[in-house]
């Protein structure tokens, strides 16, 4: 069976297409020939998933799942959350949005903040959704040059460390990301 993974990062889809059943192959976006932006312009994380894995029935007809990943944080209300790409700006730029967030949390004595991920899988005309959170805090400064996004500015719970001072496959262990991951992939081992 062919399954689609709305991304077009082949690290990604290498990772994950080791983990799924032999009789799974993953197709990347650039493999259907989707060169489109795909739309996500639901007001929330879980939204948006659904939005995409949607489009990429609705437009090219292959069963598929995407992704779509937030920083909520508890003192404000669970911003960025699904602006965390655009939190500073149409520009999308990883420092400002820190910086952006750093000063938004400058008086607040509670910098409890959680990542999450929402999987949505749309498989045979039936939709299901996977979640992976990572709760954690929110350092007062930058630390460490691994990572992307908000990982320099983001600690685990139990960790006295930036998810940008460990390894990705720390990371991937205890992630967000990789946690919503672990589920889908449970799902289809047991199709
Ligand atoms: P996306 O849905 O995976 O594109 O994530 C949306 C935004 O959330 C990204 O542009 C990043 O700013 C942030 N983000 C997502 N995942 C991570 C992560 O693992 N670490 C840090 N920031 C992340």
């Amino acid at each position: 069976m062919k399954l689609v993974f709305a991304t077009n990062n082949h690290n990604k889809l290498k990772e994950v297409q080791a983990l799924v059943p032999d009789h799974i192959e993953l197709l990347s976006l650039s493999d259907i020939g989707c060169n489109e932006d795909i739309p996500e312009t639901q007001p929330t994380i879980e939204g948006n998933a659904i939005q995409k894995a949607e489009y990429l029935v609705k437009h090219y007809g292959y069963n598929c799942f995407a992704d779509d990943t937030g920083l909520e944080v508890e003192a404000l209300e669970g911003d960025p959350g699904v602006y965390s790409a655009r939190y500073a700006g149409p520009q999308r730029n990883s420092e400002d949005n820190m910086n952006m967030l750093l000063g938004n949390l400058k008086d607040k004595s509670n910098r409890n903040a959680h990542f999450k991920t929402v999987v949505a899988l749309h498989l045979n005309g039936e939709l299901k959704t996977f979640t992976g959170i990572c709760k954690g805090e929110i350092t007062t400064e930058k630390h460490g040059d691994k990572g992307f996004g908000y990982d320099p500015i983001f600690k685990a719970e139990g960790y006295d460390k930036t998810f940008a001072q460990i390894s990705l496959e720390e990371k991937n262990k205890i992630g967000h990301r990789g946690k919503a991951v672990q589920q889908l992939i449970v799902f289809l081992n047991n199709l």
